[in-house]
């Protein structure tokens, strides 16, 4: 596993530990890797109704536009209970691609550590997707 790797996940198992997840018990960090160096992280905020609860990456993808970020994201790394690798769900892959495509890179997406790791691009994860430029067609 690449030290960069390493790092980024790592960072995200210590963002999971500000997960507010009562009802799952199942906190997750996400850390989100820009162009600058700069890294931001997120945790799953559920709710009492749990339907409205916000994923890890969501949140951090939140944090990082509200800092003003439109772009520069290279990497996004996620992490779960322990070292099985956990894949970002559906709305947190279309979140996300927003971010890449307002900079026009397409992250890498980490989770797991040694012999489990995952290593794959976001758009594999969300091929063909729909993103900013879809509503100027
Ligand atoms: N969750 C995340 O935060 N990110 C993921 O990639 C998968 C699921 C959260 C949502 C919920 O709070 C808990 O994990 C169990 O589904």
């Amino acid at each position: 596993m690449s030290t960069e790797r390493e790092s980024l996940v790592a960072v995200a198992f210590e963002a999971a530990r500000s997960a507010y997840a009562p009802y799952s018990q199942f906190p997750v960090g996400a850390a989100l890797q820009f162009d600058d160096g700069s890294v931001v992280t997120g945790a799953n905020v559920e709710n009492a109704s749990y339907g409205l609860s916000l994923c890890a990456e969501t949140v951090a993808l939140a944090k990082a536009m509200n800092e003003g970020r439109r772009g520069g994201l290279v990497a996004i790394a996620v992490a779960g209970k322990d070292e099985t690798p956990i894949m970002p769900c559906g709305r947190c892959r279309q979140m996300l691609s927003e971010m890449a495509q307002l900079g026009h890179t397409d992250p890498v997406v980490w989770s797991g550590t040694g012999d489990d790791a995952v290593e794959v691009r976001l758009s594999s994860l969300l091929p063909l997707a729909f993103g900013p430029d879809s509503l100027d067609a």
